[in-house]
């Protein structure tokens, strides 16, 4: 299915990739996870397409596999611990049709040894690095270019572009193909909604990546790129194909969930001025703020597996072959749990969320999206002590179904 131009013949894959993924339509699915997850911990039900397709032209349609959904905490849990009985081989059908075989689609044992060779590259050390050669001054950036004018829109001008930035830097990428390497990842994450501009982006990015990546191996420097062209485990190398895919994976994996994560928290601080001036007072408080901000509000909601047998979740009989929808904003709210799991509180007791996913594909750059995220949070508090929201503005809500974030945060600091 393609998406039309605009009549004036531009497009914009930022909008239509936001409509695609219910921004605008889906404003709080909060209370319908709740029903659901009253009803059973998992149910053979597909909110997502309902709410986002009532007509039933769904990708994953009636004669499609059965699917099912995961809600409480405990079943989430349960599914994304056990990658032998519910496989992330699903997403080769899709994502993997343009990201190449990337780390998301691999099973055991292929991924353990695959993710021992990449996480070699975000190492404490390397996070040090970029904290100070690369988030540091790249939110600087973005702040000095609206400081002196009292007031921003937080989204466009500093959440949405500091995580691509960061990407970049770390691959070592030169600066001025910023905006073109943001565009082809952005077709090629909407590739579910346009396959053609997906596929030609992927072929892209694979150009791009193939022309840095000779150069490192000519000359290396201490970049992301040099790292994977490197990396060794036991004698094993990764291929160019294999690096290509992880550097595909980066842009989606890395910079839309954070740039979402940090739009959530600081709307959930602006919007609850209290916790923002207590954190101000407090930075210890930080690591406990990022925390209830992803469990809030996860800019991720779900992902997917596929049951290899057929099997018996909470007495609920699933078939080899169903889709198993997991639902970590629902588990992130289970009352089970949390009390007032619908209140933003950076003040209440801390337990694990879902929100980074559980068991063997457990978000590998948690630690970095935290930092980026804390950086954020010390620069913006440092440069913009007297930062709210602008209430001349619309007011701003965070939107969507399976991605979340506010379209807008409009802000004063003057
Ligand atoms: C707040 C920000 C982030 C969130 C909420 C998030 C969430 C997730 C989730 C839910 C998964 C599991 C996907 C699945 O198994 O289906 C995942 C995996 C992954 N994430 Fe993140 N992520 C974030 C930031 C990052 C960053 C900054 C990077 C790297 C630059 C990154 C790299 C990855 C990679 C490589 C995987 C695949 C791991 C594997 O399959 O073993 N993520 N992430």
């Amino acid at each position: 299915m393609s998406v039309p131009e605009a009549i004036d013949g531009t497009y914009d894959p930022f909008e239509e990739f936001n409509r695609s993924v219910g921004a605008g339509v889906v404003e709080n699915p909060y209370p319908l996870l709740a029903q659901s997850r009253a009803k059973g911990p998992v149910l053979k039900e597909n909110l997502e397409a309902e709410l986002l397709d009532p007509d039933g032209n769904a990708e994953v349609g009636p004669t499609g596999p059965e699917v099912f959904t995961a809600f409480s905490y405990d079943t989430v849990q349960t599914v994304l611990r056990d990658g032998e009985t519910f496989s992330s081989a699903g997403y080769a059908d899709v994502m993997g049709a343009v990201m190449g075989h990337t780390i998301l689609e691999m099973d055991e044992p292929e991924h353990h040894t695959y993710r021992g060779l990449v996480q070699q590259a975000f190492s404490r050390k390397a996070m040090e690095r970029w904290e100070i050669e690369a988030v540091g001054p790249i939110v600087d950036e973005c702040i000095d270019a609206f400081v002196e004018r009292g007031e921003a829109e937080l989204v466009r001008e500093l959440t949405l572009p500091f995580p691509v930035n960061v990407i970049a830097r770390l691959l070592g990428l030169p600066r001025e193909d910023l905006p073109q390497f943001h565009r082809w990842a952005i077709e090629l994450i909407s590739v579910s909604f346009d396959w053609d501009r997906g596929v030609r982006a992927s072929g892209q990015l694979r150009d791009y990546f193939a022309g840095v990546l000779a150069e490192r191996r000519a000359h290396p420097t201490d970049d992301l790129m040099s790292t994977l062209g490197a990396a060794e485990l036991d004698g094993q190398r990764l291929t160019d194909d294999e690096i290509f895919a992880f550097l595909r994976l980066l842009l989606p994996a890395g910079a839309e969930t954070t740039y979402r994560s940090s739009s959530n928290l600081l709307f959930g601080l602006l919007t609850n001025p209290d916790q923002l001036d207590a954190l101000r007072a407090n930075r210890a408080l930080m690591p406990q703020a990022i925390e209830e901000g992803l469990r809030w509000e996860p800019p991720l909601t779900t992902i997917v597996r596929t049951a290899t047998c057929d099997t018996v979740v909470d007495g609920v009989e699933i078939p080899q072959g169903a889709v198993i929808i997991v639902n970590m904003g629902s588990a992130n709210h289970d009352e089970k749990y949390w009390e007032h799991p619908e209140e933003f509180d950076i003040h209440r007791e801390q337990r694990q969320h879902l929100a980074f996913a559980f068991g063997p594909h457990m978000c590998l750059g948690m630690h970095l999206a935290r930092m980026e995220t804390r950086v954020l949070l010390e620069r913006v508090f440092d440069r913009l002590p007297t930062l709210r929201l602008d209430p001349g503005a619309d007011e701003p809500h965070i939107t969507g179904m399976m991605f979340r974030a506010p379209p807008a945060l409009p802000a004063l600091f003057g």
